[in-house]
């Protein structure tokens, strides 16, 4: 793959009604994930994440609360959404609130644009809205509400009752769409990952379109239509435009050419809006449609889908007091195949927090410096001939960052750890059957021993360089001991280019090493 081009991925915006769990904590760290990796291999990065504060949901919140709309989103945001970005430890390079002026000037610029068009019209409409979700429901995804909601249509995904809502709209013609979405769909296959996202949205596209109601007019904490300010901008039309407005759009034509189009990871409970209808108001607008969206799973607790709306949220710092960032970085990017749904549990975690970090990589960084220490002073010592053992580990390293870099390609994150892993567990192995310990009773082998302990140290410098991403904490204090600082910092080191073998200088000076993955705490 070749680097330089640019590269600009997105979480969804989230709604700040209430405080972040480990649900947004999996797509924020997913992309940031995603985006390191990117930036490291040379592309013009650039990640996007941030608040959707408009709309009804966020009215609600507030009045409950007894304040203004803007001061709950301003509170929240201040003492919830943003910290909770040092928390997972995320390097975004821009978040973007929708109360912002830079935001709401360039939506009415974009809305105007699709009314001058002629893709809107004023209309009238009668349907059932579900506040959760700030939509309203097609008839596939309405139930039969039990318990204290018997008798009532509720919301498939909120459980909760739907309301019946009649009022004057603007309207989008989405209707007109269906066919030039359906080509896209065709003549890109991969504009929509995983596979079987790809098959529901064509699925359901198939059956035509309806058009869109784009205003409402009985309240007003939105963005006013700007040529009817009676209604505000339908809270996800206001939201989708995000993606643009956060990198230029009505405003530095120059970044935002530079920037788009741009790829958004998603949860699947949001993947039609980001399918359907936001390419759709592309299409209006004369603007490319985004480069792809992969639409993730859902993280379970007891079956269901956490949600802060049921309850059955975790917060991140949890989980983060007890394992520590990295660790949470890499459970979520490796534990769940992205793109499927994945039950958390504490258990799992603290399971694999002891199996594959502590005592799989952490063990294995600890160990090689150490006997670097013990039996050569420190100095990464100089190998002599490469036995078949040698070389197979040189081998798997290049295979290794070949694989993953392509898995990343694909938003496979899990599986690029998978391909990394093999080294954590090779490497693991071939000190067992190399024994240092044994060759360094013998004067006679103290070529072998330093080839052997070259070949660890140098597998840790690839594994630090592949692991950044996900882990920039622990990495970065194993770079530090590998004495590997002379080669610049780890972030600066090209991923892409990790699986070359012999980078690491002989005599770094490596430093003692404290424990990666501490013992934890984990009842
Ligand atoms: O939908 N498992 O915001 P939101 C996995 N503002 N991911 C989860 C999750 C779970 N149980 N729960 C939440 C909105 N997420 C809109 C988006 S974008 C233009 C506007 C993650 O606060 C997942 O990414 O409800 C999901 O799509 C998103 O949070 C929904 O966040
Ligand atoms: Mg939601």
């Amino acid at each position: 793959m070749t680097s330089g081009g640019s590269f600009y991925i997105t979480t969804p915006i989230y709604y700040p009604s209430d405080v972040p769990h480990i649900g947004h904590g999996y797509t924020t760290v997913a992309v940031d994930a995603l985006a390191r990796w990117h930036r490291q291999a040379g592309d013009d990065t650039w990640m996007l994440t941030g608040t959707d504060e408009h709309g009804q949901k966020m009215m609600r919140a507030a009045a409950a609360n007894g304040v203004s709309p803007q001061e709950w989103v301003d509170k929240l945001v201040a003492n919830e959404w943003f910290p909770l970005l040092e928390t997972l430890n995320v390097a975004n390079d821009d978040f973007i609130r929708t109360t912002q002026e830079r935001h709401e000037e360039s939506v009415k610029a974009f809305i105007q644009a699709i009314y001058d068009r002629g893709y809107i019209y004023a209309g009238e409409y009668e349907a059932l809205y579900c506040v959760g979700c700030e939509e309203f429901k097609p008839e596939s995804e309405i139930v039969q509400g039990t318990g204290p909601f018997e008798g009532l249509k509720v919301c498939a995904i909120h459980s909760k009752p739907l309301e019946l809502l009649h009022e004057k709209n603007y309207f989008f013609k989405l209707s007109e769409f269906a066919d030039d979405l359906l080509e896209l769909y065709r003549t890109r296959p991969d504009f929509i990952q995983p596979e079987s996202a790809r098959n529901e949205v064509v699925a359901f596209v198939q059956q035509g379109l309806k058009d869109l109601s784009i205003s409402r007019s009985a309240f007003d904490w939105g963005i006013p239509v700007p040529w009817d300010d009676s209604h505000v901008i339908y809270v996800w039309v206001d939201a989708l435009l995000n993606y643009a407005t956060a990198i230029g759009y009505g405003s530095d034509e120059e970044n935002f050419a530079r920037r788009w189009p741009g790829y958004h990871v998603v949860g699947k409970d949001i993947l039609r809006f980001h399918a359907v209808i936001w390419p759709a108001m592309l299409m209006a607008a004369g603007v490319e449609v985004p480069r792809g969206v992969f639409a993730h799973g859902w993280l379970l607790v007891g079956g269901e889908k956490m949600s802060k709306s049921k309850a059955t949220g975790i917060a991140p710092a949890t989980l983060v007091d007890t394992f520590g960032s990295d660790a949470y970085r890499f459970y979520f990017s490796s534990a769940i195949a992205f793109g499927q749904d994945g039950s958390f549990s504490w258990e799992d975690m603290a399971a694999r927090y002891q199996a594959e970090l502590a005592n799989g990589f952490g063990n294995l960084a600890s160990r090689s410096i150490a006997m670097t220490q013990k039996y050569f002073g420190g100095a990464a010592p100089q190998p002599g001939d490469y036995t078949d053992a040698d070389l197979a580990i040189q081998e798997l390293v290049a295979e290794a960052a070949t694989s993953a870099d392509a898995a990343v390609e694909r938003f496979r994150m899990d599986q690029a750890i998978d391909e990394i892993w093999k080294v954590v567990d090779a490497l693991n192995g071939y000190i067992t059957e190399s024994e240092p310990w044994v060759l360094a009773k013998d004067e006679t082998q103290r070529d072998r021993l330093a080839t052997v302990l070259y070949t660890c140290l140098e597998g840790l410098r690839a594994l630090a360089v592949l692991l950044s991403p996900v882990m920039p904490d622990a990495t970065g204090k194993l770079w530090g001991a590998l004495g590997a600082s002379a080669l610049g910092e780890l972030g600066a080191q090209p991923i892409r280019e990790a699986g070359t073998w012999g980078v690491l200088p002989v005599g770094a000076e490596t430093e003692k090493l404290q424990p990666l993955f501490p013992r934890v705490d984990a009842e």
